[in-house]
């Protein structure tokens, strides 16, 4: 079977450790320019813009995980999946702390108002809030509890966070929407595997269960 990444390396014991260490990156690059005392001609943007970025790739890789498995019969990729999740919802804890701190200072009323009166930040706030729960119930102790099924069903909610991010983004530039749209198709793609995946298995399933049942022939003495 043709694989592009060898099994093993996916599998081995520093792997978790290096892609640890690569999705830190990122927030290296954020902090970076203002370690090294560079001129950043509007700050709060950077960091709400770098933060923002990555808490929407990161839900992008995390939504990848299934198909590439799938498509690549890499089954050893699911290691990484609650990684780059948690990656996700950390980007954007700091996102929205850079909102809360910097932007609107611990106004609790200001921040109600923007929840209440911009859809952007409305949805920005929706796939923020969803991401939560599925961060407290991502340990190994919360899929025994909650149960195979319903933990799956719960997980569901980061489609509906990944679709609010791509609105979120979209609602909030003005002209280039170039960007947000290559999110938004990249999202599609991945949401429409899943549903192809889906009916393919029902498919499945339904002919298995039309199929003539074998009766075992009796052994004639
Ligand atoms: C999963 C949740 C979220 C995702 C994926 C996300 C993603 C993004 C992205 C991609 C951008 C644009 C970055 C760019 O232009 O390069 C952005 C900007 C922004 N987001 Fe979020 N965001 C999320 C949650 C939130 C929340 C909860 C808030 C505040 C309540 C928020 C407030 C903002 C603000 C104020 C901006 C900058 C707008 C501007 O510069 O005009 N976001 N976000």
């Amino acid at each position: 079977m043709h694989t592009l990444l060898p099994g093993k390396w996916l599998t081995g014991k520093w792997t978790k450790a290096v892609l640890f260490l690569l999705c830190l990156g990122p927030l290296a690059s954020i902090i970076w320019p203002f370690v090294r005392g560079y001129t950043i001609p509007n700050p709060l943007e950077f960091i709400q813009h770098g933060t923002g970025d990555w808490t929407l790739r990161f839900l992008v890789l995390t939504l990848a995980i299934t198909p590439l498995r799938q498509l690549f019969h890499l089954p050893e990729l699911i290691r990484f999946r609650r990684m780059l999740g948690l990656f996700a919802f950390f980007y954007a804890c700091l996102h929205f702390t850079t909102y809360l701190l910097f932007d609107k200072v611990f106004d609790l009323h200001e921040i109600w108002k923007d929840v209440y009166k911009r859809p952007f930040i409305t949805v920005g706030f929706l796939a923020f809030t969803l991401l939560i729960p599925l961060a407290i119930t991502s340990t190994a102790g919360w899929i025994r509890r909650l149960g195979g099924r319903r933990w799956r069903i719960l997980h569901r909610a980061i489609y509906i966070s990944a679709i609010c991010g791509v609105i979120h983004y979209y609602w909030q530039v003005k002209s280039a929407v170039i960007r947000p749209l290559f999110y938004a198709a990249l999202v599609g793609v991945l949401l429409a595997w899943r549903v192809g995946d889906w009916l393919l298995r029902r498919r499945r399933t339904a002919l298995a269960n039309a199929a003539p049942q074998r009766t075992p022939v009796k052994a004639v003495q």
